[in-house]
Order: C-alpha cells, then sequence, then structure tokens
C-alpha cells in the first residue's frame, strides 16, 4: 500500500519538477522546517491561499468581463478577505457560496473565456477551502493573523510579464503555473519534514496544486491558439519565465516566506504594513 502510494506520488510530482527550471535549495527547507518558523510559514501560506483565489478573480474580471459570475466572483471572496484583513468574522466560512462548477447559464460560446470560467471557479472553490484548513490549524495551534509585508516573489515575477494583449493574458497564465507548480514542489518537500498533522495536510495539497499549474498551462496554450500566436512563442515565454523564478527561488533573500529564496539572516521580525503577495 504505501509502496503504491509512493509511486503514485512520483508520478504526480514529475511533470512538476520537469516543468520548474530549479529545486527549492536545501537551506530553504532546512529553514522551513524549524519549529520556530512554523507559525510564519502557515501565516504567510493562509496569505498565499487567499491570493491565489484573488488572481483567478481577477483574471475573471478582466478577460470574461461580460460574463454573469464577473459580477459575482467579488462577493465569494469578501468574507475571507474581511477576516484576513479587517479582523471581521469568526473563521467560519461554510456559509461562503462558491459553486463547484459553471451552471449553464454560465456557459460562453468563447471556448477560451468557457475554459476560463470553469478553471477558475473550480480554483478558487478549491483555494477558499485550503484557506479554511490552513486557518482551522492555525487556530488549534493559537496562532494569530497579523500585518506581513510583501514578499518579494510575486512582484519579482510580475516584473517581467508583457502588457500588450494577448501576450500580457498569456504571461499571467503562465506565471500562474509558476506559481503553482512551485507550491506543490515546495509542499512535496517540505511535508516529511513537519509534524504528523502538516506532514499529512501539505501532502494532500499536492493532487489540488499539480492540477492547478496544468489548468493554468492548458490555457495559455488554448488562448495562444485561438489568438494565433504560434504554440512555440508560449514556449519560449515558458522558458524565459521559468529561469526568472529559478532565480528568485535561488537568490538570497533576507525574508522567510512560502516562497522565498535562499535564507540570509533573515529577520523574525514581522512588519506590521502591506500585505503578502504570493499566490498558491
Ligand atoms: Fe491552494
Ligand atoms: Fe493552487
Amino acid at each position: 500500500m504505501r509502496l503504491h502510494m509512493e509511486k503514485k506520488m512520483v508520478e504526480l510530482l514529475e511533470p512538476v519538477q520537469g516543468f520548474l527550471h530549479c529545486s527549492t535549495p536545501q537551506a530553504w527547507l532546512d529553514e522551513a522546517a524549524k519549529p520556530e518558523n512554523t507559525s510564519m510559514l502557515l501565516l504567510d501560506h493562509l496569505h498565499c491561499e487567499l491570493k491565489a483565489a484573488q488572481s483567478a478573480t481577477f483574471l475573471i474580471r478582466r478577460y470574461a468581463p461580460e460574463s454573469q459570475l464577473a459580477g459575482h466572483v467579488l462577493s465569494w471572496l469578501e468574507p475571507y478577505e474581511d477576516f484576513l484583513y479587517r479582523g471581521r468574522g469568526s473563521g467560519d466560512f461554510s456559509q461562503a457560496a462558491v459553486p463547484s462548477k459553471l451552471g449553464l447559464k454560465d456557459r460562453n460560446h468563447d471556448p477560451v473565456v468557457n475554459e476560463l470560467l470553469s478553471k477558475m471557479v473550480l480554483l478558487i472553490k478549491e483555494e477558499l477551502h485550503h484557506f479554511q484548513q490552513v486557518w482551522e490549524i492555525m487556530e488549534a495551534r493559537d496562532i494569530e493573523i497579523v500585518p506581513l509585508s510583501a514578499a518579494r516573489y510575486a512582484a519579482g515575477l510580475r516584473r517581467h510579464m508583457r502588457t500588450h494583449e494577448p501576450a500580457a493574458f498569456i504571461d499571467k497564465l503562465i506565471l500562474g503555473a509558476y506559481i503553482e507548480a512551485r507550491s506543490c514542489e515546495r509542499f512535496a518537500k517540505l511535508a516529511p519534514l513537519l509534524d504528523t498533522e502538516l506532514e499529512r495536510f501539505y501532502t494532500s495539497l499536492l493532487r489540488s496544486e499539480a492540477r492547478h499549474y496544468q489548468d493554468y498551462l492548458a490555457l495559455a496554450d488554448l488562448l495562444a491558439e485561438q489568438a494565433g500566436t504560434p504554440l512555440t512563442s508560449v514556449q519560449d515565454r515558458i522558458q524565459v519565465l521559468g529561469e526568472v523564478e529559478a532565480e528568485l527561488i535561488t537568490a538570497d533573500d533576507d525574508q522567510f516566506r512560502f516562497h522565498s529564496g535562499k535564507p540570509l539572516n533573515h529577520s523574525q521580525e514581522i512588519a506590521i504594513e502591506g500585505s503578502a503577495t504570493d499566490l498558491i
């Protein structure tokens, strides 16, 4: 049974590792596995889950503005944003209403818009579920929510995004894929180094994060095909942005976060400004 599980895990992670241009540095894993860093790890993870949902929401509102869902997505996130950024609510999100899949009336005749809506709606639902799971673990451990200073990872990636369409859309999708793939790789590497509860939890996240990265890539291919952009140019962007991502992951970093680089005498202080900008 155990061997079967391990084989499944290897099959799941192989494409993720093949997609990424580097492995997570051992120094980051050593830092992340220190018990004194667990609170920061979980707190940043909580922010990342919401950021991942927010990014998907942004894509729907930016690229499918005429869809009915574009008018609803902000309200799906509101209880989570109120809770994390404004300290409102009890942390029970069981009433939050994100559908599991598109209703018939939400279907769109444009295949890219249709795929975008169906993949992003499921992704938002899953990320918000992860948010609730992280929060429940934090609450049981008496870990408080405090504001976090912005991490450099997502901003560092976005700096390389092209600004004209459809190139900007393609780049956003590719960056989404890298962020999801890196999260998956880190969860897998980190899981066996943490306590049993976190090991189980992080292992349970692998399958959805691996699917999220593939969903983003499939959308990039579909969009390129529709826009008449050669698939080789998507491959070129995957290459370029993959190098940027690997550079951010392997460079020295004085801040410890879920997507930070090699730890460099980082300070444990939590700056009371801004918010995390990474996504999972
Ligand atoms: Fe997630
Ligand atoms: Fe994800």
